[in-house]
């Protein structure tokens, strides 16, 4: 068995972009610049953009934080996003998901210039994605694929079994493992919440990818030997032992299902650190496009 240790590989992502990035700063050019857009103060949220902007500071990147309040109308958001696309300063920007309720999630993602949406969020790229164009990939996807990419996991021909059907995850997943290409090539099957009978169908599969959210949802009577398991999963679970007062857990069974694999993600450790190291990508690709517009 085969851990799919996403701290390294992010940490080599991350080494690869700094190296690219002190040779624009040798160059005397200006450096690739990433802004995050959070609304309100969830904890998780700020947690994952406090993240991201680190993983900024780390590769030489500029970065920007623009926090607006819980109470923030759809209106006030379209013009900061309008400021955004029209700030020749930054080169990507993301708007941190769940959004609150009064604001239509998709309307503002439509919003975003697709030539600066690094989250691969907008219906243009997500289209382009579809159709085997070269666009930006959404970042947790992209770090699925990097990952199976470098462990050299074979997926042609492979039965792939995605759970969940997020815009962010499941559903992007399972249209890029299906694609003609590697990683992909896969025979892909998205399951859901109304899915029946969900182990007869995981205990089919080569690969399982859990999108899910829900804390080891995955048992290892529900996969076959040598499966190849990645885990999206990171509940935040109530644990008083742990000075934060909970701990991350993934989708899987970790403990008994790595019985059974041939390769697994852990969690924490696994997809969660490839997300960011592939957002910090998609901006350096974003930067480099506007450059050569
Ligand atoms: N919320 C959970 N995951 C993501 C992500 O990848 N991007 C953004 N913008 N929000 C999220």
């Amino acid at each position: 068995m085969t851990i799919l240790d996403g701290k390294k590989v992010s940490n080599d992502i991350k080494n690869e972009i700094k190296t690219e990035v002190d040779a624009i700063k040798a160059k005397g050019e200006r450096v690739p610049h990433l802004a995050a857009v959070i609304v309100g103060d969830d904890g998780a949220s700020l947690t994952y953009v406090g993240s991201k902007v680190r993983a900024c500071e780390r590769v030489g990147f500029e970065s920007t934080m623009v926090r607006l309040p819980y109470t923030t109308s759809e209106i006030e958001l379209l013009r900061k996003i309008d400021e955004l696309n029209n700030n020749d300063d930054i080169d990507g920007f993301i708007i941190q998901l769940p959004l609150p309720p009064q604001i239509d999630t998709q309307k503002v993602l439509m919003a975003v210039d697709p030539s600066k949406d690094v989250d691969g969020f907008h219906p243009e790229n997500f289209g382009k994605m579809a159709l085997d164009m070269s666009t930006f990939i959404p970042a947790t996807p992209f770090g699925i694929l990097e990952l199976l990419e470098r462990y050299k996991v074979n997926t042609k021909g492979k039965y792939t079994v995605v759970i969940g059907r997020s815009h962010i995850v499941g559903r992007p997943m399972s249209i890029l493992m299906s694609r003609k290409g590697w990683p992909g090539n896969s025979t892909v099957t998205l399951t859901h919440s109304n899915t029946q009978n969900i182990s007869e169908i995981t205990i089919q599969a080569d690969i399982v990818i859990s999108a899910l959210g829900v804390p080891n949802f995955l048992k290892a009577d529900m996969v076959k030997e040598g499966v190849v398991v990645i885990d999206v999963g990171i509940t935040r679970v109530a644990d008083d032992s742990h000075p934060k007062g909970y701990v991350i857990t993934g989708d899987v069974d970790f403990k008994n299902v790595s019985k059974k694999a041939s390769f697994i993600t852990p969690v924490p450790g696994g997809v969660g650190p490839m997300t960011i190291a592939m957002l910090l990508k998609n901006t350096l690709l974003a930067r480099t496009q506007r450059r050569n517009a």
